[in-house]
């Protein structure tokens, strides 16, 4: 499995931690930075990771920002791309299990390092449940045939 990983400033406090669980479950990661603390604009970083996953260069995608908030409306902004924002373990099952999320977006500042790493674990190890949850993310795709182009 390949994951596309992307963050800005506000997130990259808990970066390390999450390159870390992935490492340790044998994860390609592409890391499409950014690299240090100077202020960037997340759109750009979430602009990157969900084109990744959408083109198939990657299976799925982790985002980071402040809060997770805007690295993630940014990526749902790509056709196909199901970005959830979870701040503790019952949503990084969920998102994973009921909606299919293919990226998952954590906020640096509403996260600590350990429960990101608690969370990408979670996220990696829980399958989508199928079943009625595929009409409805089903009817999501539907959303975006109407709306994208
Ligand atoms: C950057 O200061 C901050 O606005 C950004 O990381 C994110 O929280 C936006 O949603």
């Amino acid at each position: 499995m390949k994951i596309a990983l992307g963050c800005d400033h506000g997130g990259i406090a808990i970066k390390p931690s999450v390159v870390k669980v992935l490492k340790a479950n044998g994860i390609e990661i592409e890391d499409f930075g950014c690299f240090d603390t100077s202020s960037v604009d997340y759109p750009d970083y979430a602009l990157k990771v969900a084109e990744a996953v959408s083109q198939g260069k990657a299976d799925k995608g982790i985002i980071l920002c402040g809060t997770g908030i805007g690295i993630s409306i940014a990526a749902n902004k790509v056709k196909g791309i199901r970005a959830a924002v979870c701040h503790d373990l019952f949503t990084a099952q969920m998102c994973s299990q009921h909606n299919d999320a293919n990226i998952l977006a954590m906020g640096g500042r509403v996260v600590s390092e350990e429960l990101a790493a608690q969370m990408t674990q979670v996220w990696l190890d829980t399958p989508f449940e199928g079943g009625r949850h595929s009409g409805r993310v089903g009817k999501i795709t539907q959303i975006e045939n109407k709306y994208f182009k």
